[in-house]
This record gives structure tokens, C-alpha cells and sequence, in this order.
């Protein structure tokens, strides 16, 4: 190799989706490999409204390794960081002792400098970590010239982030290994599969959740019967019935699963001593608001869920999103010169009865929902071309613009 192209580094830069579950991950049966109690089912959504951009780079002249997120430097020694860099740089090598030539040889020996950027709010129960630890595994994958199934590195950075490595529906198999090896993440069905199913997410809150889904789900694995009913008699059938719901393209049996996956899911964090609540009063209008709507039109048109905070994620078809729309922002007026109400995919406009309102019958709530996301399913993680977009510069340091 040129000893110019030694000194070049290696720089790699890709961006990874955010998923939401409809049948939820609740429960580790291993903590340091995060292999879970149940299998899951998510959908991915798409990364034009929302999404972790990573750039990677090794280099002969980095000292250490190295990471920024969103800005500030953290500490690369923390356990799950380690796990997805040891896994990677395991793969790199065996892959090289195999003969592989794809395996960029030199820079296996050097450090490697890591930069991340969501551009969504952190830790808003917007599930960042799983779209993090996706774009980290994918990044560093491509960084260290490593192929393959990469889902079961990036289980081990976040058991959610495992479902943000494939795009459309995805399902995360539990698997019955105790080394974790068949427990993957899996498309069902990729996001051109139902291209008129659209998502809302209603962001009450960009505040940090009370309790971190990790601590919180081994609270309830230690102590709820009702985790251990849902885990061993509940989801196993549940994940069945979504598969076929996706595959048939049911809407009404796909949100009917949705919200009662939802609901059990918030039922085994109040089984949980002490109770865990993630729901706050403007979750519990939402999830009324949902029912009083579809009681109106007898059909369930929309669907919500809720993960491990009081941000609620509508399912819905295209043709129902404009008026539902309207029935968002007249139960929960807006403040009048806050920013921009709706962000993502354009809304059509659209009138709202009294008839409906009446028929809702709820009290607005002013504030309560700050803005909301409209989106759809999307595709799964990919290698950004253009250079101009590195979060890392020549230096190996974040650009001053990140
Ligand atoms: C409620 O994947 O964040 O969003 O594996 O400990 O990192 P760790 O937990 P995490 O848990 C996600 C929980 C959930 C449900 C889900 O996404 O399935």
C-alpha cells in the first residue's frame, strides 16, 4: 500500500432510522448481552424526519479512541460502547486471519474516532439510543471493512437499536441461545410493503424520562408476575397475529394490537414495585382522544403507542391524517407563537365537523403536545457518499459545525 493512502484516514459516515415497537421489548433474560424475555416487532421510521448521522474514522496518528454525541466528547469507556467496538474489531480480525481481502489490514491496529448526531431531541423516549447504537455498529462495520449480519452487535450497544438495522417491519427474535447468537433482528416486510401507512409522533415533552428503560425493565423483570404472564403467554401468540396483520396489511387488527401491546406494556410498569409511570395526563387524552375518535366513525382509523415515556406514536392511513390532524390541534391548541406545529411530511388541509368535536367531548388542553412529527415507514441504514457531509474533519476532530 502507498504510504500516503497509510496516513490518509480511513473516514466512513452513515445514518440509521429510529424505530417504534408495536409489540414491545420489556425484560432482559442477560443483562450483558441483552438478550431479551420476548420477542418484538417494530416498524422503522423514516429518516427524512428523523434520524443518527455517525461518522467514523482510524487513523495512524489517533492516540485513543475516541466519541462525540451531539457535540460533547463522553466517555468511550462505557461498558455497551466497548461491547459494539470489540464485537466489530473481533469480525475485522477474524475476517482478516480468514484471508478476506475486503478487511482494511492497517487500520485494525488503530484507533478509531467516532462522531454522532441525532437530529431529533435525546432521550425524549424518541428511542435515540437505538437509532445511535444502529449508526454506530453500521458505521464502524463499513469503517473496518466488516459485512454481514450486524444485528447482533448493535443488540448488544441497545436491545431496541437490533430493529434499526433493517428498514419497513421488523421483528427481533428472541431467540433460546444463552450466547445470544439467535437472538436477530429480522424484516418481516420492507417499508414499500404498505405505503399507505403513516406515523405522528406527538413529542409532549422533550424532558429527560424519569427512569431509563434499562434500569426500569429489570426493576420489572425482578419484580412483576405481570411482566412474566406477558413475556411467557401474551407476546408469543401477539407476535403471530402482527406478522399476519402486516402481511394482510390489516390497519384495524395491526392498531388493535398496537394499543393493547401498548397498554400491557404501561400495565406491567405500574406491576412493577415501585410502580413506574412513563404516561402523564397528556398521554392518557391522547389514548382517550384515539378511542372517542374511532367510537365516532365505528372503525378503528388510528392507532397509538407509548414507549418508555409520555410521547405518544399514532399509526394511521394517509387518508385519515389531515383530519386527525385538526382533531390534535383543537384538543391540544398549540401556543400561539411557538414554532412550528407540524414537522416532517406536508398535511393537506382540512375542516373539522362539530359534529366530531362534540362527539369527542373532551376538554382541550392547552400546551399539552409541543409539536408533532408526521412521517412514514422507511428504509433501514446506508453509507453516506458525499464527503462534504463527514462530521469529522481532516484533524480527526468534530467540524466546528457539528
Ligand atoms: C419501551 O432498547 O432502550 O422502547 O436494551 O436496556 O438499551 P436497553 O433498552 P431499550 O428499551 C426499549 C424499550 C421500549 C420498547 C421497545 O422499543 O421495544
Amino acid at each position: 500500500m502507498p504510504e500516503d493512502s497509510v496516513d490518509k484516514p480511513n473516514v466512513v459516515t452513515c445514518t440509521a432510522p429510529v424505530n417504534i415497537a408495536v409489540i414491545k421489548y420489556w425484560g432482559k433474560r442477560n443483562e450483558e448481552l441483552i438478550l431479551p424475555i420476548n420477542s418484538s416487532l417494530s416498524v422503522t421510521l423514516h429518516q427524512d424526519q428523523l434520524k443518527t448521522t455517525t461518522t467514523a474514522a482510524t487513523s495512524r496518528s489517533f492516540q485513543e479512541d475516541r466519541i462525540w454525541l451531539n457535540g460533547k466528547e463522553e466517555d468511550i469507556t462505557h461498558p455497551r460502547l466497548q461491547s459494539c467496538l470489540r464485537e466489530i474489531r473481533r469480525l475485522a480480525r477474524k475476517r482478516r486471519n480468514d484471508g478476506d481481502p475486503g478487511v482494511e489490514s492497517t487500520c485494525l491496529s488503530h484507533k478509531v474516532h467516532i462522531c454522532s448526531v441525532n437530529n431529533f431531541p435525546t432521550a425524549a423516549g424518541l428511542a435515540s439510543s437505538a437509532a445511535g447504537f444502529a449508526c454506530l455498529v453500521y458505521t464502524l462495520a463499513r469503517v473496518f471493512g466488516v459485512e454481514g449480519e450486524l444485528s447482533a452487535i448493535a443488540r448488544q450497544g441497545s436491545g431496541s437499536a437490533c430493529r434499526s438495522m433493517y428498514g419497513g417491519f421488523v421483528q427481533w427474535i428472541m431467540g433460546q441461545q444463552d450466547d445470544g447468537k439467535d437472538s436477530l433482528a429480522q424484516q418481516v416486510a420492507p417499508e414499500t410493503h404498505w405505503p399507505e401507512l403513516r406515523i405522528l409522533v406527538l413529542v409532549a415533552s422533550a424532558e429527560r424520562k424519569p427512569v431509563g428503560s434499562t434500569s426500569g425493565m429489570q426493576t420489572s423483570v425482578q419484580t412483576s408476575c405481570l411482566l412474566k404472564h406477558r413475556a411467557d403467554s401474551v407476546v408469543p401468540g401477539r407476535m403471530v397475529e402482527m406478522i399476519e396483520a402486516v402481511q394482510r396489511k390489516d390497519f384495524p387488527a395491526f392498531a388493535e394490537l398496537t394499543m393493547k401491546d401498548s397498554n400491557q406494556f404501561h400495565a406491567t410498569c405500574l406491576d412493577t414495585y415501585p410502580p413506574i409511570f412513563y404516561l402523564s395526563s397528556v398521554s392518557h387524552q391522547v389514548i382517550n382522544l384515539v378511542h372517542r375518535y374511532n367510537s365516532h366513525y365505528g372503525e378503528t382509523r388510528v392507532a397509538y403507542t407509548f414507549d418508555a415515556g409520555p410521547n405518544a406514536v399514532i399509526f394511521t392511513l394517509q387518508q385519515h391524517v389531515p383530519e386527525f390532524v385538526q382533531v390534535v390541534q383543537h384538543f391540544f391548541p398549540p401556543e400561539t407563537n411557538g414554532g412550528q406545529f407540524i414537522k416532517g411530511l406536508q398535511v393537506a388541509p382540512a375542516a373539522l365537523s362539530d359534529e366530531l368535536k362534540q362527539s369527542i367531548g373532551l376538554e382541550p388542553m392547552s400546551k399539552g403536545i409541543r409539536y408533532m412529527i408526521y412521517t412514514k415507514a422507511g428504509p433501514g441504514p446506508y453509507v453516506v457518499e458525499d464527503p462534504a457531509q463527514h462530521l469529522l474533519g481532516s484533524d480527526g476532530l468534530p467540524k466546528k459545525t457539528v
